[in-house]
């Protein structure tokens, strides 16, 4: 666990306490991580499921002080580089929007985002069993972190993920320190019915 858990973050029924454990840090220590704690969160990542197996998930990933760091990092927003910049690895989440029919042709593949979802959050219970953390974003310039990733054709992106060790909040500016915790949740009945909605 990262810290103790807030009330609004007890599960209300018996989920395991790695699900409401996950959460999304902002400050990240000065530790570095290597190519292999990379390599065991893409492992992770690559067994998630996906519709037809067509596993549509792909990855760009930097380490702190690799040019490709920089470049990723420069094509978020503001805010985002501004905290993000400092995790020891930022990995770009991506998806190949087409799979390749039985006669040769591409057609969409309507599912790649939910699958790329369920990948990403297998990287990120991952990093938590590894005691690292993952911070998702979708706040990023398209067009620039394209340009930076080297983007094929037939391609979306979704989302990049900062991942390193905890940090200490102290290290955040003022005005993230408040938001450093485990958010709260909406509660299980407003969320799922038994039968219709
Ligand atoms: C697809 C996606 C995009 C997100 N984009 C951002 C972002 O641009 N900046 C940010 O600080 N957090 C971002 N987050 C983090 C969410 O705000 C966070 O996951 C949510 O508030 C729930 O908190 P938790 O992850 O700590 O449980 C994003 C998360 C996801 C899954």
């Amino acid at each position: 666990m990262n810290q103790a858990l807030p009330p609004a973050r007890r599960p209300g029924h018996a989920a395991d306490p790695m699900f409401p454990a996950r959460w999304s840090p902002r400050a990240f220590a000065d530790r570095t991580v290597s190519a292999e704690d990379i390599m065991v969160l893409l492992e992770a990542a690559r067994f998630a499921p996906s519709a037809s197996n067509h596993q549509p998930w792909r990855f760009v990933w930097s380490l702190r002080g690799d040019p490709g760091f920089a470049a990723i990092r420069d094509a978020l927003v503001p805010f985002n580089a501004d905290w993000a910049g400092k995790a020891a690895a930022l990995i770009v989440v991506a998806t190949k929007s087409t799979v390749t029919t039985k006669d040769g042709a591409e057609a969409p593949n309507h599912y790649a985002a939910f699958d790329a979802g369920a990948a990403w959050m297998s990287l990120a219970l991952q990093a938590q069993v590894s005691g690292l953390v993952a911070h998702a974003m979708a706040g990023f310039d398209h067009a620039a972190l394209a340009l930076a990733v080297a983007l094929p054709e037939g391609h979306a992106l979704h989302a990049v993920v900062a991942v390193g060790h905890l940090g200490k909040v102290e290290t955040l500016p003022e005005g993230l320190r408040a938001r450093e915790t485990p958010s709260p949740r909406l509660l299980l009945a407003d969320l799922a019915v038994r039968g219709r909605f």
